[in-house]
């Protein structure tokens, strides 16, 4: 990482020899820890537009190419080739597994996906029409009231054990949540089913009737489960760092990710796209949505376009764009007004200059609520289903940083414009 390169930055009579690291790939970066030691003086990049705020092995993302890789994987390749739980083993471990590797792996999340059963009357507290976000944040933080033996953050093998009920227990907890949320009894995971399948079966059978899987839809599933399972130091991977670094423990650093993914302006773009796409309607009514996204004085903006990073095409909206095309042809939905509301949109707003030159494009969250509605979800349940997907992100970010001799607890400094030191006034003087 160390090159011998350094920058020189002179100010105030003062000059400061920074090292540059070189990455195995992107940006070079210059090492600042100094720089309030020995210049007294912080740097100012509020949003982190600028900051690395970690070195990692997990993913990387070319945001001028529009690539994401995964352990050196591109994304296509494993939505293509691989599935999910394969790319939960490469993302937490850092290699493809082997057979057996792979088998024994499937077998320990199969075998955990159960809940401590006191943990079903935690649903019941909440009023039916809770979001599930809501009931996803306060189950998952409570999971370490009831996980006892895996919350020792300084014990490898309780890092391990708490990983595994992690990525094995999210499905059951959202559909869990969907299902109190209709009105429907919990439906226990099956052990002879995949991973997805065991997820749809959750939310969609009912005790009444036998529930065969659509293959179509398990893989369809098993796809978006993918191509949202990490992306670099995202605010909720972020969150789940910087919650982590103070010592807390797995559930309620992940409860803190979950937290996070759920504002709009990040996985909640999911649902407020889908309900953007509603509002419009129908294609003559674009230009017009168009026009209030452009217009400076109105912050209202196109869900499920532009992203900090992507100043190309993201590539997860590419696979979904033609997962959409596949799964609502699949299920004799081709037509559905969504779609083709969506792809219209696509095209204007990327014919349009102001999209163009701003290089706003379409994200993940552009096509996946088209899917995930088609499948039956409803449309609460969409930013759930990327905050399961995103946990075996968020563990392996999680585990990456505790295995980091650096590890500091995460405490940024201020640019204060705040009154200076004043006496105080007693109130009959005010
Ligand atoms: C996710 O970080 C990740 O990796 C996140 C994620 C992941 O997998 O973890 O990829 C998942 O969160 C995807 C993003 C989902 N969010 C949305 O779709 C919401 C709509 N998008 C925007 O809110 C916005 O694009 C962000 C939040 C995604 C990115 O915002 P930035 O990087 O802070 O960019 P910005 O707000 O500074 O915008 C730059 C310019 C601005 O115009 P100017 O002030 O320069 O004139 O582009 C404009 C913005 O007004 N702009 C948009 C726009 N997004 C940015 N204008 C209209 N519609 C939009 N969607």
């Amino acid at each position: 990482m160390a090159d011998n390169r350094s920058a020189t930055l002179r100010f105030d009579n003062k000059e400061i020899e920074l090292p540059i690291y070189s990455p195995t790939a992107g940006p070079d970066v210059i090492d600042i820890r100094k720089l309030y030691g020995q210049g007294g003086v912080f740097t100012y990049d509020p949003g982190f537009t600028s900051t690395a705020s970690c070195d990692s092995t997990i993913t990387f993302i070319d945001g001028d190419k529009g690539e994401l890789l995964h352990r050196g994987y591109p994304i296509d390749q494993l939505a293509e080739k691989s599935h999910y739980l394969e790319v939960c083993y490469l993302l937490l471990y850092g290699e493809l597994p082997t057979g057996k590797q792979l088998e024994d792996f499937e077998s320990l999340v199969t075998n955990h996906t159960m809940l401590h059963d006191q943990m079903s009357y935690f649903f019941r507290g909440f009023r039916r029409d809770a979001h599930p976000m809501a009931i996803l944040v306060g189950v998952v933080g409570a999971m370490s009231a009831f996980y006892h033996d895996s919350t020792d953050i300084s014990d490898p093998q309780q890092r391990e054990v708490a990983s595994i009920r992690l990525i094995a227990k999210m499905p059951t907890i959202a559909a869990w949540a969907y299902k109190f949320s209709i009105g429907q009894p919990f439906i226990y995971p099956r052990n002879d089913l995949d991973y997805a399948s065991n997820f749809l079966r959750m939310c969609f059978a009912v005790p009444a009737q036998d529930y065969e899987v659509n293959p179509i839809l398990s893989r369809a599933m098993d796809r978006i489960f993918t191509l949202h399972a990490d992306h670099e130091q995202n605010a909720s991977t972020s969150t789940v760092r910087l919650a982590s670094s103070s010592g807390a423990n797995p559930f309620a650093c992940i409860a803190a990710g979950i937290a996070c993914l759920w504002g709009p302006a990040h996985g909640g773009a999911n649902q407020a796209c889908l309900e953007m796409l509603k509002e419009i309607g129908t294609p003559d009514r674009i230009p017009e949505f168009i026009a209030r996204a452009k217009d400076k004085d109105d912050n209202y903006r196109l869900m499920g376009f532009g992203h900090r990073v992507y100043k190309n095409h993201d590539p997860r909206a590419t696979v979904l764009k033609q997962s959409a095309d596949e799964v609502l042809n699949l299920l004799g939905v081709e037509d559905n007004p969504l779609l083709q509301v969506a792809k219209e949109l696509e095209k204007q707003a990327l014919e349009d200059p102001y999209f163009s030159e701003k290089k706003l494009f379409p994200n993940v969250d552009f096509y996946s609520g088209i899917i995930l509605e088609a499948m039956g979800f409803p449309t609460s349940m969409f930013t759930p289903i990327f905050a399961l997907s995103r946990t075996v992100g968020w563990i392996s970010q999680w585990k990456e940083q505790l295995d980091d001799p650096q590890l500091k607890i995460g405490r940024p400094r201020q640019l204060y414009q705040g009154a200076a030191m004043r006496d105080y006034v007693d109130v009959e003087k005010r």
